[in-house]
């Protein structure tokens, strides 16, 4: 059994000191395997805010993988946009924009959905589909395999039309065929979890769970939440623990099973 944090779209510059020292306690709560960084670390990727994002991870009780989010890139310097993008999340954060945390019970991997040209949808390119199937492929089938991005691959609930990670299709069945069970992202501020065949019925069983802001206040009609995942090789909790003013409490907890090829809400 391995118990993992999925926080997200940190946006220091904007986060609530109160909220950050209550996250820090109740994760501290907890026996963590790994903490998942699902992106947007910083408001508008000012060195300031890199540098308390920084600090902030330092801080993590335990170790953390982390993907960059469309607000790590520059918004308003076109030059640095365009042509040093994520150049402060390398420097600030880490220069590795595919990590890999590796156990004898899970595999997480990381892939950057951000982009220059365009601000808020996300894309994962040819090469970086095939790079996750090839590192995947290698690793034994008895592990739970799980992949991170900031974008989303699934709408929000009752928002069909809403835009996903650019070749999500290509990208899922690909990462289907290579054993992987569930994605973990952010972006949209909202928390939900459902199997990503209810949008993409191409797939036979992937879950998706996106994490609301962990510690903003860009809030998007909820407080802020983070993810509590307990995974076993047939099982996936899924605890949505929210800010209530004082501390972090759960909210709700969804349960999955594994029933041959699909996964079954139980
Ligand atoms: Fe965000
Ligand atoms: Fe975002």
């Amino acid at each position: 059994m391995r118990v993992i944090a999925h926080i997200s779209d940190l946006h220091f510059g904007h986060e609530d000191k109160k909220v950050v020292e209550a996250l820090l306690a109740d994760l501290s709560s907890f026996p963590l395997s790994l903490i998942v960084v699902s992106g947007d670390l910083t408001q508008r990727a000012r060195t300031s805010e890199f540098i308390a994002a920084r600090a902030f991870l330092e801080r993590l009780p335990v170790g953390y993988l982390v993907v960059p989010g469309n607000h790590d890139i520059p918004l308003y310097n076109l030059l640095h946009r365009l042509s040093r993008p994520l150049e402060r999340y390398c420097q600030y954060i880490t220069d590795d924009l595919a990590p890999t945390y590796q156990d004898s019970e899970i595999a997480v991997l990381g892939a950057n959905t951000a982009r220059s040209l365009t601000w808020k949808n996300g894309s994962l390119s040819n090469k970086q589909i095939l790079n996750l199937s090839q590192k995947l492929q290698e690793i034994p089938e008895s592990v739970f395999k799980i992949i991170v991005t900031h974008h989303q691959f699934l709408p929000q609930p009752g928002k069909r039309l809403q835009t996903v990670i650019k070749r999500a299709p290509l990208a899922l069945q690909t990462l289907e065929s290579v054993g992987v069970d569930l994605i973990l992202a952010g972006h949209l501020h909202v928390g939900y979890q459902d199997d990503a065949r209810t949008h993409h019925p191409i797939l036979k069983s992937i879950i998706v769970a996106q994490a609301g802001t962990a510690v903003s206040t860009r809030y998007r009609g909820e407080t802020n939440t983070y993810n509590l995942i307990t995974l076993e090789q047939n099982s996936i909790s899924i605890m949505v623990r929210c800010w209530n003013g004082k501390d972090f409490r759960e909210n709700s907890t969804s349960n999955y099973i594994r029933k041959g090829l699909f996964w079954q809400k139980n």
